[in-house]
């Protein structure tokens, strides 16, 4: 069973300095699930992974998820579990913006060493902890937080309900949110624009060849189950990289946005759920027929679900 190697040793070392009933996770619980039988297209892409956070859209992205998070950080002791969480990019963005702790967790043994690094060489090294999991395990209360569940304030996924492949597996998504929040919590997630009508958003969106987001989407097969389509993503080097770095690629799933809305209710996220669609700041965006396609097909939105 492969749970991160150095990663986790560092995990352990932060943990006896940030909340002793973690311990009980490293010592007693049983490793996550099928994290050896599911390796993960972000184990080859690891940090490259960044090259999007220096992007146009991660500048629509931040301004989107800020906005949007930070009424639930103004409590002085919020703490957060970040599923896919990836490079801790937004674990750390989380921290600064005033949550108390973070919990990261990724399916990516990579990604994780990554995210214990980055946050190791920043003020709030004691305030974060890393671990493997997957979000749409089975038996993910303890094996996620290490806790007995329903102990998180908010749960954040910036890009993880979107590698749900069909309605069950974003049930279990969900099913993990929920378990994992007190009864008063919310889920914050980044995912793709909410569409009923896929077939004629793909359509649209497979018309444009270039992005100004630096970020462009395709939809290159629609699924069997009918519920969605495999959506790739191709990430364009910043022009002053464009000579040494190749573009990265990486796909998941845009399932049909009734199928989030009930996966959200079968999973017991009972409370208010609310679509927020993404704003490009008038700085960011141009008058220009590229920018405009994009305002009509935004390239993410911010879900918030309560629980209760
Ligand atoms: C697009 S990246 C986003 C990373 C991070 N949230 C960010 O915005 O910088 C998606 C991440 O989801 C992780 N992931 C995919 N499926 C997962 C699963 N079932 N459970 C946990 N993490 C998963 C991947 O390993 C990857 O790190």
């Amino acid at each position: 069973m492969k749970t991160g190697g150095e990663a986790d040793r560092i995990s352990i070392l932060h943990l006896q300095t940030f909340q002793p009933s973690f311990l009980r996770f490293v010592d007693d619980a049983p490793p996550p699930n099928n994290i050896k039988t599911m390796p993960s297209q972000y184990d080859t892409i690891g940090s490259q992974y960044d090259m999007i956070k220096r992007t146009t859209f991660n500048r629509i992205e931040q301004h989107n998820f800020r906005k949007h998070v930070s009424p639930f950080l103004q409590n002085s002791n919020t703490r957060v579990l970040d599923l896919a969480c990836g490079t801790g990019f937004y674990s750390h963005l989380l921290l600064s913006w005033g949550a108390s702790s973070v919990v990261g967790v990724d399916l990516s043994p990579v990604m994780v060493e990554a995210a214990t690094n980055r946050l190791s060489e920043t003020l709030y090294a004691d305030q974060a902890v890393f671990r493997c999991g997957n979000g749409f395990g089975r038996d993910p209360v303890k094996n996620l937080s290490g806790q007995e569940g329903e102990d998180f304030d908010i749960v954040t996924g910036v890009w993880f309900l979107n590698y749900a492949k069909d309605k069950e597996e974003m049930i279990e998504g969900f099913r993990t949110i929920a378990s994992n929040l007190k009864p008063s919590g919310a889920l914050i997630a980044v995912c793709p624009n909410p569409v009923e009508d896929l077939d004629t958003l793909a359509a649209s969106v497979n018309a444009c060849p270039h992005s100004p987001s630096g970020v462009l989407y395709k939809y290159p097969k629609k699924l069997e189950n009918g519920e969605g389509y495999v959506m790739t993503v191709k990430v364009l080097p910043p022009l002053l990289e464009r000579r040494e770095v190749e573009p990265l690629q990486f796909s998941g799933f845009h399932l049909r946005r009734s199928l989030w809305e009930e996966a959200a209710r079968a999973a017991g996220m009972t409370g208010r759920l609310e679509w927020n669609v993404c704003e490009i700041p008038e700085e960011i965006g141009e008058d220009t027929e590229e920018w405009k396609s994009l305002r009509r097909n935004p390239q993410l939105a911010v879900l918030i679900v309560y629980k209760k």
